[in-house]
């Protein structure tokens, strides 16, 4: 019998998908609310969730609610992609830009690849710099930012590479594992960002 993920993935392949930004080794496309239970599966994920500050438990009722709550027309203060492997066509992950405020032009940038083989491989880092491009430059947005847990090593290398700032420290913010743990603030304005990707 196929397990739950064989199932997933061969509804993928039979699936047509609807690329709205194109990369070199991934596609972002829009969230399909067929996929709901593979991200409550990323969601629940201890490892995926540890440094993502998801610590209460997500049933698949509450992504569907959540999902519900963001569709509809107009501007948005979430704005989601499916991460996809091109070369696999299997999809690996999710991102995009939330708490966003259209007066002053500010959004947050979220990861996560919840496929964790395809972590280390240069893909959060290629997800983020398309999506701040387009935050930028199709949002006109005017500074992007990102908070990471200073444990989350790979999640601020990543941030670091694609040219976020820090701006600044917030001591002993987040309780993880046991102890409390610090909180990078990484920033980049659209200037920066156009300074080096006209
Ligand atoms: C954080 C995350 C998005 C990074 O994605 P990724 O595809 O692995 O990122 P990249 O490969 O582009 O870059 C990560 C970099 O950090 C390095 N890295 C990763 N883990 C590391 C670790 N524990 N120690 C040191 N370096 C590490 C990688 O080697 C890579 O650097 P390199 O390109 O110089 O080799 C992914 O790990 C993830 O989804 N984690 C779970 C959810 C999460 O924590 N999201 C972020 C919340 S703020």
């Amino acid at each position: 019998m196929p397990d739950k993920k064989e199932e997933i993935e061969k509804e993928q392949d039979e699936e047509q998908i609807y690329t709205f930004i194109e990369g070199e080794t991934i596609d972002l496309t829009p969230t399909n609310s067929n996929h709901i239970e593979l991200y409550a599966k990323w969601s629940n994920s201890e490892e995926i969730r540890k440094y993502a500050r998801n610590e209460m438990p997500r049933t698949i009722e509450d992504i569907k609610k959540r999902f519900e709550q963001r569709g509809g027309d107009g501007p948005k203060e979430h704005i989601g992609f499916e991460i996809w492997h091109k070369e696999d066509k299997k999809l690996i992950g999710l991102g995009g830009l939330n708490h966003i405020h259209w007066v002053n032009g500010t959004a947050n940038l979220f990861m996560q690849i919840g496929e964790k083989d395809y972590w280390s491989h240069g893909i959060g880092t290629e997800a983020a710099k398309i999506i701040v491009d387009y935050g930028f430059k199709e949002l006109n947005l005017h500074k992007i930012f990102a908070g990471v847990l200073s444990k989350n090593v790979g999640s601020w290398t990543c941030a670091e590479k694609v040219g976020f700032i820090q701006e600044a420290t917030l001591k002993d913010e987040v309780y993880v594992d046991g102890e409390y743990i610090d909180v990078k603030k990484y920033y980049i304005l659209k200037e920066n960002w156009l300074h080096k990707n006209k």
